[in-house]
């Protein structure tokens, strides 16, 4: 590190999350949160039922200034004070990936201080360090969001060989299938929340939707042909003003969330792991989260569940994973570090992208 650190709480970390349609910047001192800015464009997605790649970087390139600002007005620093800049380099949309790493790149150079490229669902579980300390280690990692659905064996999570993959989505990802489900229903984008709080309305027995690879003894996943039944369930019906939103919400999650949480908890079970920790969007589901809980407790894992607000996408998330390579004394990236919006989580390790 080049700058002299005089943070009492520990180096001062700054990071940049551009990887979809949230700018996040979140500065850690330490293994302490003090700033955790966000900005989002999800609503100039919302007529599309999707994220825009073009509209999201362009939202990235006006939001980062007044972004940076508000997270270091909120931890109470200038820019002098970053001892590091870390980022996401993917997996993401590229060009999205392409601004926030640009800027980071520009900040470190400027600065005088290391860039580390992060890897976006590393920095998804790392940020529950935020709220429950260091984090246990080995656990098995669920990582569900909008492009991802993972289980992992994390050895080491700032390490680029200190996690294993156990298994993984076969085709849509646990948040894709919220999404997808949401609009055969007509409730919008992103449809995770939304289903969310149908579902508490509804009854999760009212139809019987088949559980993808729910026991077929392996730690993958598959969602689409969940999402294929929904589809022909609503299409039986007339259209989605033929079924009970409310039902169909509710039989949908606790399809997902039944497979989720019976392999995550199988797979401790047979890694002989005790600790299981969420990460990811679809992490922040209250269905999820319960059911986690319960069957955690039943099988005598520890459950670590971020708050909902760090489950989704942020820039705390990636100052946290900074915060753990710095205290590591990890590299810092390569001053040619690029992006890559397919970065592979464990062939080419978490958090040292170079
Ligand atoms: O991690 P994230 O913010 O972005 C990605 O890295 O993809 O995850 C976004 C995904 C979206 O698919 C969204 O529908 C889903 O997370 N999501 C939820 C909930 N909140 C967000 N899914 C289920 N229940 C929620 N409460
Ligand atoms: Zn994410």
């Amino acid at each position: 590190m080049t700058g002299v650190n005089t943070h009492p709480l520990g180096p001062v970390v700054l990071g940049v999350e551009t990887s979809c349609d949230e700018t996040g910047i979140g500065i850690m001192a330490g293994s302490t949160l003090l700033a955790d800015a966000l900005a989002s464009s999800v609503e100039e997605h919302a007529r599309f039922g999707g994220v825009v790649p073009e509209v999201a970087a362009r939202a990235h390139v006006e939001a980062f200034l007044p972004t940076l600002r508000r997270a270091l007005t909120d931890a109470r620093l200038r820019l002098a004070d970053v001892d590091a800049v870390a980022v996401t380099t993917g997996p993401g949309l590229a060009g999205a990936l392409l601004t926030g790493v640009g800027a980071a790149k520009a900040l470190a150079a400027a600065l005088g201080v290391p860039l580390y490229g992060v890897h976006h669902l590393a920095a998804h579980v790392a940020v529950d360090i935020v709220e429950h300390g260091e984090l246990p280690q080995p656990c098995v990692a669920l990582l569900v969001s909008g492009g991802h659905t993972s289980l992992l064996a994390v050895e080491d999570l700032a390490s680029p060989t200190g996690l294993r993959s156990l298994g993984v989505t076969v085709d849509d990802a646990a948040g894709e299938a919220f999404d997808k489900v949401a609009r055969l229903l007509g409730l919008g984008f992103p449809g995770g929340p939304v289903i969310d709080r149908l579902a508490r309305e509804g009854d999760p027995a009212a139809v019987a939707f088949p559980r993808g690879k729910g026991s077929d003894g392996t730690f993958d996943f598959s969602f689409s042909g969940l999402k294929t039944a929904v589809a022909r369930y609503v299409t039986a019906a007339g259209g989605p003003a033929g079924v009970a939103p409310a039902d169909v919400a509710a039989a949908f999650q606790e399809s997902v969330v039944d497979v989720l949480t019976a392999k995550a908890v199988a797979a401790c079970r047979a890694e002989g792991i005790t600790d299981l920790v969420l990460g990811g969007g679809v992490a922040a589901n209250s269905r999820l989260r319960v059911l986690a809980a319960q069957r955690a407790a039943a099988a005598g894992v520890r459950l670590r569940v971020p708050s909902p607000r760090l489950c989704t996408d942020n820039g705390a998330m990636v100052a946290a994973l900074g915060s753990l390579l710095v205290a590591r004394g990890a590299a810092p990236a390569a001053d040619d570090v690029g992006v890559d919006a397919a970065l592979p989580l464990v062939a080419r390790g978490l958090g040292g992208q170079r």
